[in-house]
């Protein structure tokens, strides 16, 4: 599959998508959405994917935000179908995505583009990247998921001044906010990220994608996370990897996970 707007490698079970619109700092237009729900479903059908790592081209920005350029004539009902067809298409999608997903924040990650970061199952960022949902300076809101995650990663307050201020924090304090998890040289942000998926990969990946259902049910409305959490720890029993796991503890080796 060739793309117009990313590019996405596989190398040893890591799936490496980066957001390729440099001139325009890799803002989102409708086409590079489009793309990137395609490369995450063929990613899901491929088992030769195991981790995906998700960045931004060039060293200036992750994403600076939806494209302006494309919604400024937009109606009400164009704006809501807009924010719509985007939560749908992408931000859940990753969200829910069966597969670990790591944001690697390599510089601007303003509006749409935090909301990509934030959509990812964590992010790790480089020193140099500055984080902001700056919808507000624009007469909008953040329409991609941003004011309901923000908050549930760095706390109603913070969420609330730095929707209102329009403002950027650095990567310092988007660790202080535990926004990001981990922060590092720019040119080390890649090899970290991998390090990272490879630890991930040592795992079961049957384990690790009922796990994200599971925390990510603490999130859905109506939803009892505990109950899908009992639920999906019952399935594990039932999968050819927990036989593994447990066989390969027991007799004092590492396991070999079969990912079923
Ligand atoms: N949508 C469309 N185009 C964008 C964009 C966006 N969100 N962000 C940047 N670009 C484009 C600029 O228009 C410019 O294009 P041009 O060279 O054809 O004029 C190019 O990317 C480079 O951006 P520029 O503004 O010249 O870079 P800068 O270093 O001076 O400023 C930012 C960087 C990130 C501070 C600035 O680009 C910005 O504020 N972008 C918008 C951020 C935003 O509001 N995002 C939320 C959208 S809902």
């Amino acid at each position: 599959m060739t793309f117009e707007n990313i590019l996405s490698e596989l190398h040893e079970g890591i799936l490496q998508i980066t957001i390729n619109r440099p001139s325009k700092l890799n803002a989102l237009n409708k086409e590079t959405i489009s793309e990137l729900h395609e490369a995450f479903a063929d990613a899901r059908e491929d088992n030769d994917v195991k981790v995906i790592i998700l960045t931004g081209s060039g060293e200036k920005a992750f994403v600076a935000g939806a494209d302006i350029s494309e919604f400024s004539d937009f109606s009400t009902e164009e704006g809501g179908e807009l924010a719509a067809q985007g939560q749908a298409k992408l931000f859940d999608y990753v969200a829910n995505f069966p597969k670990p997903v790591i944001a690697a924040v390599n510089g601007f990650a303003l509006g749409g583009g935090l909301e990509l970061a934030m959509a990812a199952h964590f992010r790790i960022a480089s020193d140099n990247a500055k984080m902001g949902l700056p919808e507000v300076s624009l007469g909008l809101i953040p329409g991609y998921g941003g004011t309901q995650r923000l908050p549930q990663l760095v706390g109603k307050g913070r969420a609330m001044e730095m929707i209102m201020t329009a403002g950027m924090i650095d990567a310092t304090q988007a660790l202080q906010y535990n926004l990001v998890n981990h922060v590092c040289p720019q040119d080390e942000l890649l090899d970290f990220a991998e390090k990272l998926a490879n630890k991930i990969m040592k795992n079961s990946l049957v384990a690790i994608s009922a796990a994200i259902k599971a925390v990510n049910a603490n999130f859905e409305d109506g939803v009892n996370g505990f109950e899908i959490e009992i639920e999906e720890f019952g399935r594990s029993f039932g999968t050819e990897d927990f036989k593994e796991g447990t066989s390969a503890f027991l007799n004092k080796r590492k396991a070999d996970f079969p990912g079923e």
